[in-house]
């Protein structure tokens, strides 16, 4: 099983051109169902995720093509098969974002349910209601979500929770339906909107996208279109909270400063320098960061796939910090890891108190879900030696070649079986 093997106490410098987002592609690439026209994506990031998604779209019929500049191409005009097993659906709970489109476009699909995974139980009950609401039929059996409709009807839906993955599929579910649909308390991450900009490429109706009230008219057929996805916040995100631990100096291309602003408003808490020109954001950090108290919430909030990044920032920081974790009931696996390379951290709940410590020591550790695994290897930047991460495929589904593009910063890092 491949690993990385990092040595600690190398500042970053440099520029990183940062890749398209995942979170924005794998909506996108569902939303190829809804049309028989082909639909091309740009700046599609190459990771795990991404083929796990392209592994399911082809055996659901969908024919893709992908070429070097990370752009692929899907063409849904041949679909034959409207199922999503639970080998595929189960690695990645994105998957779920095929049922809405299915559903909408062909009258049926059957889609295996995500099940539970390491960051908490994360139920898709948001998804399934909204799609009843609109004339959905769907018997839950068998660890399987079996839908059916004639047609799917406009209706007036409102989350009880805020859900991004479940604003995205019945969003791109309410584009063929028969009149307006209105979805209240809708997610308001770039994501989001991004996907609503294919969408409305395509020929759909949509207003409101960025904010919590979404109204969608639906069409009778959507057309092929060409997009760009947006930038990955997350990476970007991680990238910067490296520079910051490492007291380096980063400017990163091709990121959306706009998407980032709670995160940058926490670097700068931490005695960062931010700067945003001509579209390159910059980074320079000149002493030990400083504590900065985090708390995640749905965008334009903190976010919580930079939680665990956090975490390590504060390990290393002078001060004392509070982490809460506000979405997810189990994401702080990656505590007990940190701990192993020294942290001072004690859990109470959804709340992290994190001590800073001077220095980090290195040890083996293992990754435990993709965010944690950032952790782990932003920790072990700044430890003292030689840090070994295990089970890195957890790191490879969200970061497009890790440390590659960490190494071209002049940090000591390999990948090795
Ligand atoms: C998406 C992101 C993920 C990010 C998360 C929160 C993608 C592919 N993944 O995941 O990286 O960490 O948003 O920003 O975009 N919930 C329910 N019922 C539902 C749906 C959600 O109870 O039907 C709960 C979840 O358990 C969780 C919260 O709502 O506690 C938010 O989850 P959600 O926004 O749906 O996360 P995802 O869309 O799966």
């Amino acid at each position: 099983m491949e690993k990385l093997v990092l040595n600690g106490g190398r500042e970053l410098s440099g520029g990183v051109t940062i890749s398209g987002s995942k979170n924005a592609a794998l909506p996108m690439l569902c939303a190829s169902l809804l049309t028989k026209e082909p639909v091309g994506l740009k700046n599609v990031p190459h990771l795990r995720d991404v083929t796990t998604m392209l592994t399911l779209l082809g055996q659901i019929g969908v024919e893709f093509s992908l070429s070097e500049q990370a752009l692929v191409v899907l063409n849904s005009a041949n679909v034959k098969s409207l199922f999503a097993p639970y080998d595929l659906v189960r690695t990645m709970r994105a998957s779920i974002l095929v049922l809405g489109p299915m559903l909408s476009r062909f009258g049926k699909a059957r889609v295996s349910l995500p099940g539970g995974c390491a960051i908490g139980q994360r139920p898709v009950d948001q998804h399934i209601k909204g799609l009843q609401a609109m004339g959905a039929e769907i018997e839950i059996g068998n660890g399987y979500i079996s839908a059916q409709c004639k047609k799917l009807k406009g209706a007036h839906l409102k989350m009880d929770m805020v859900s991004v993955t479940g604003t995205e599929n019945l969003m791109m579910a309410a584009t063929l339906a028969e009149g307006e649909t209105i979805i209240e308390n809708t997610a308001k991450e770039p994501e989001v909107v991004d996907l609503a900009h294919l969408l409305v490429k395509m020929g759909a109706k949509i207003n409101g996208a960025g904010t919590d009230k979404i109204v969608i008219e639906g069409v009778k057929g959507l057309y092929g279109a060409e997009h760009s996805v947006m930038p990955d916040r997350i990476e970007a995100g991680t990238f910067l909270v490296a520079t910051a631990m490492t007291q380096g100096a980063v400017d990163l291309y091709n990121a959306d400063p706009r998407s980032l602003k709670a995160v940058l408003d926490g670097l700068r808490k931490a005695g960062a320098d931010v700067e945003v020109r001509d579209g390159v954001i910059s980074l320079r950090q000149n002493q030990q960061v400083k504590a900065v108290n985090v708390s995640t919430a749905p965008f334009p909030d903190f976010p919580t796939d930079m939680q665990a990044q956090f975490m390590a920032l504060n390990s290393i920081a002078v001060g004392q910090a509070k982490i809460e974790e506000t979405i997810f009931e189990n994401r702080f696996m990656h505590v007990q890891e940190l701990r192993r390379l020294g942290a001072k951290i004690r859990v109470r709940g959804n709340l992290a108190i994190v001590d800073g410590v001077k220095c980090l020591e290195a040890a083996s550790v293992m990754a435990t879900d993709l965010r944690a695994s950032a952790s782990l290897v932003l920790a072990g930047l700044v430890a003292n030696g030689e840090t070994i991460i295990n089970r890195i495929y957890h790191l490879d589904r969200g970061y497009e070649r890790i440390e590659e593009k960490l190494a071209s910063l002049g940090a000591s890092i390999k990948r090795s079986n």
